[in-house]
């Protein structure tokens, strides 16, 4: 059914396999929500608490009163005391936002946005609101199959200036108390499952970053009490933006429960002259009554076939080598022609060659924006390094951080301005470096054909795209009074107009996101990097914690995890070698550690991995993941992904402490119980029914032990 619309109720009415949503154009003309869940034939709209607050004078209706009305795009300054989708000034410094419907049509193709990433999609309802010359258009899209909403806001001015304070891509209204979950943390800790309860409050999940944080993840997910990963309520919320974002929470005294989600509001102000318009970034919406699992793995399915880099999302990925925890600043030729002879032996594909390769770069202190060699170390430029890849059969890959400048570089002392700093002097350092100004034209030129040529006159495959520092400059000298307050915003705007350039233009590279680990891990940068580096902490134990939150929404492939040392460079934590291979098997995978200094029985172990993992990959890009054991409550981490058509799965299952649990009972779960099952590592069959249902007994011998399983149909 899709999107229609019911004359007779004046109902729009957006439905996928197991949900329906519904809003309603009031006698009034506002934009009612009525209804948001189980798909059924009985909808019972949300009742207007009239609760003796201010009301509408010239409205018609009795005491028409905002602040208990479910409006669809909750409008600033008549009578709305919640938080509220939008807020303009206008020239004369009002504020009453009065938004009523004006039109609706729903058209066969989705629109695409102008400035930032969005899904491709066949549907799209777009329904008109207007205030004077101001008109707002509400997009939403249905994937129905996935259970999926995608919706965007565009705010149109056809009169005087305005200024836009507050533009949200959505507000969803539900009743009741409920659960959120958001997906907060810190370097090397990122993505960890934090469960809130909102009962006459709100919350707040922001970042005021400029990047979409470590801190903060641009995921809420509504839940009930009861809701586990099988079975309950679970609507997750996602952001398509990697700029600073929030999510507000607000349950009322009328038992109102909405959330507004988009760019963060705070410190910013966009002024949109006459003629202009302003788009939100999108907010994909997953639907699931059968709790978390399924809502996961709907978000999976909708971003590897409507949103991630196409030329990749189903490719195999390399394994690669990455030589940054091996050699930090400290490589030479040698050293690395080493790392790539073992890499060879092991069955590695691609070499990625890490930071300090360029410029005069012994560490962080220098030399980013001169992407050039770096003389004394690599005389003879990348050549010598790409050959070596190309006589052992390997790919080779380079680290790049193209949106900063360090001040101790040839390009900072040419362009001191293309750097964001304050007029006043105070500058703030961020691993020594600072941002570049792209919205300035002359300094993204330069960057955008520095970088394509690096990537033109190299054989590159691999590109690995840093962005190593959080915005704090709040000030651009080529930027008018009121635009400086939507600063941060331009420049992300102009980082994926440079990604377009960049990445968009050599499809035959595969590019990896990275932000100081996972600092900018969210499905803005899904159309441009394939997969990113999730965490700097590739410890196995923290690995259980940060793949399991990350899994919420983006799918295995999309993330990246490696095999390190132990005992392990961020953590400390000593895990066994196996337990390191099982946990980056679930994600895009490779090799942190130094390859040279592997023992026998590590070297032998590594080369398993590698084979194993050539032959699961399949499902890793596009199998079903089910989240079994959730290592923040069980104490314990097990997941299983299994082939859409069931033939094959691949588990894991690893444990904590030895003492906090010592035998389990594992049961397998989205298999077909009336099929048979060889598991390769028990050299055992049993059906899909005894898997599911008995499972199979575990026994665990010493800390962060693990075991994997890979099936596949007898
Ligand atoms: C960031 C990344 C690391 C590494 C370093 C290099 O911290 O997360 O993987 O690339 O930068 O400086």
């Amino acid at each position: 059914m899709g999107i229609s619309f019911s004359e007779q109720e004046q109902q729009f009415l957006l439905s996928t396999n197991d949900l329906l949503y519904v809003f309603e154009i009031t006698k009034n003309n506002y934009l009612k929500h009525v209804y948001f869940g189980k798909k059924t034939n009985d909808v019972v709209a949300f009742e207007n608490t009239n609760v003796g607050d201010p009301w509408i004078k010239q409205d018609k209706e009795e005491r028409f009163s905002m602040s208990g009305f479910s409006n669809e795009y909750g409008a600033f300054g008549i009578g709305d005391y919640r938080e509220v989708a939008i807020k303009y000034t206008r020239n004369d410094g009002s504020r009453n936002n009065n938004l009523k419907f004006k039109s609706y049509k729903i058209v066969s193709n989705k629109t695409k946005l102008n400035e930032l990433p969005s899904l491709d999609g066949n549907n799209e309802l777009i329904v008109t609101l207007a205030d004077k010359d101001v008109e707002v258009d509400l997009h939403y899209s249905v994937y129905e199959a996935e259970n999926i909403i995608v919706r965007h806001v565009a705010i149109r001015n056809l009169g005087e200036k305005i200024i836009l304070n507050t533009v949200n891509s959505f507000n969803l209204d539900l009743k009741g108390i409920h659960d959120v979950y958001s997906l907060s943390g810190w370097w090397g800790h990122e993505r960890q499952i934090i469960k809130h309860n909102v009962n006459l409050s709100i919350l707040n999940i922001d970042s005021k970053r400029g990047l979409s944080s470590h801190y903060q993840n641009p995921l809420l997910i509504i839940a009930d009490k009861d809701t586990s990963e099988d079975k309950g309520l679970a609507i997750g919320l996602n952001l398509v933006y990697s700029g600073s974002f929030s999510f507000k929470a607000e349950h009322t005294i009328y038992d109102d429960f909405r959330v507004v989600g988009g760019i963060n509001d705070f410190d910013f102000d966009y002024p949109l002259e006459k003629g202009k318009c302003f788009e939100t970034p999108e907010v994909v919406i997953s639907y699931s009554n059968d709790g978390l699992n399924k809502m996961s793995q709907q978000f999976h399915d909708v971003y590897r076939h409507y949103l991630i880099n196409k030329n990749f999302v189903f490719k195999t990925r390399p394994i690669v080598a990455n030589n940054w925890e091996t050699t930090r600043f400290d490589f030479t030729e040698e050293k690395i022609f080493n790392l790539i002879d073992k890499a060879k032996k092991i069955g590695i594909d691609t070499f990625v060659l890490d930071d300090g390769w360029f410029g005069h770069r012994d560490n962080e202190l220098s030399s980013l924006g001169d992407w050039y060699p770096h003389k004394a170390r690599l005389p003879k430029g990348l050549k010598p390094i790409i050959d070596k890849c190309k006589q052992n059969g390997l790919k080779f890959g380079l680290w790049i951080e193209p949106e900063m400048i360090s001040e101790d570089s040839d390009l900072y002392k040419a362009h001191p301005d293309w750097a964001l700093t304050s007029p006043d002097g105070i500058i703030n350092l961020h691993r020594h470096q600072l941002i570049l100004n792209l919205t300035k034209p002359e300094c993204f030129n330069y960057i955008k054909n520095i970088i394509n040529s690096l990537l033109d006159n190299n054989d590159i495959s691999y590109v690995k795209w840093d962005c190593n520092r959080y915005y704090s400059e709040y000030f651009a000298d080529n930027l008018k009074n009121d635009e400086q307050a939507s600063l941060f915003y331009r420049n992300m705007v102009a980082t994926y107009k440079l990604m377009d350039e960049i990445v968009l233009s050599h499809p035959r590279i595969l590019f990896e996101g990275c932000a100081a680990g996972g600092a900018r891990f969210d499905p803005g940068v899904f159309k441009y990097f394939s997969q990113s580096w999730c965490s700097d902490n590739s410890d196995a134990y923290s690995r259980q914690f940060i793949q399991y939150g990350t899994s919420l929404s983006y799918p295995l492939s999309s993330f990246t995890g490696h095999i390190s040392v132990c005992p392990n460079k961020q953590v400390g934590t000593i895990t066994p070698f196996k337990t390191r291979c099982n946990m980056a098997s679930l994600c895009s995978t490779g090799f942190e550690i130094d390859l040279t200094e592997l023992t026998k029985e590590q070297e032998q172990l590594a080369t398993n991995f590698v084979s194993r993992y050539k032959k699961i990959s399949p499902l890793i890009l596009s199998g079903d993941l089910y989240r079994i054991f959730n290592p923040f409550e069980d104490k314990l981490f097990a997941e299983i992904v299994v082939s859409k058509d069931k033939n094959k799965a691949f588990a894991v299952i690893a444990n904590q402490k030895l003492d906090r649990k010592k035998n389990v009972n594992l049961k397998f779960k989205g298999l077909r119980e009336d099929f048979n099952y060889f598991i390769e590592e028990c050299n055992l069959v049993k059906s899909g029914m005894q898997l599911m249902n008995e499972g199979i007994k575990i026994y665990f011998k010493e800390d962060y032990d693990s075991y994997s399983f890979t099936l596949s149909k007898k």
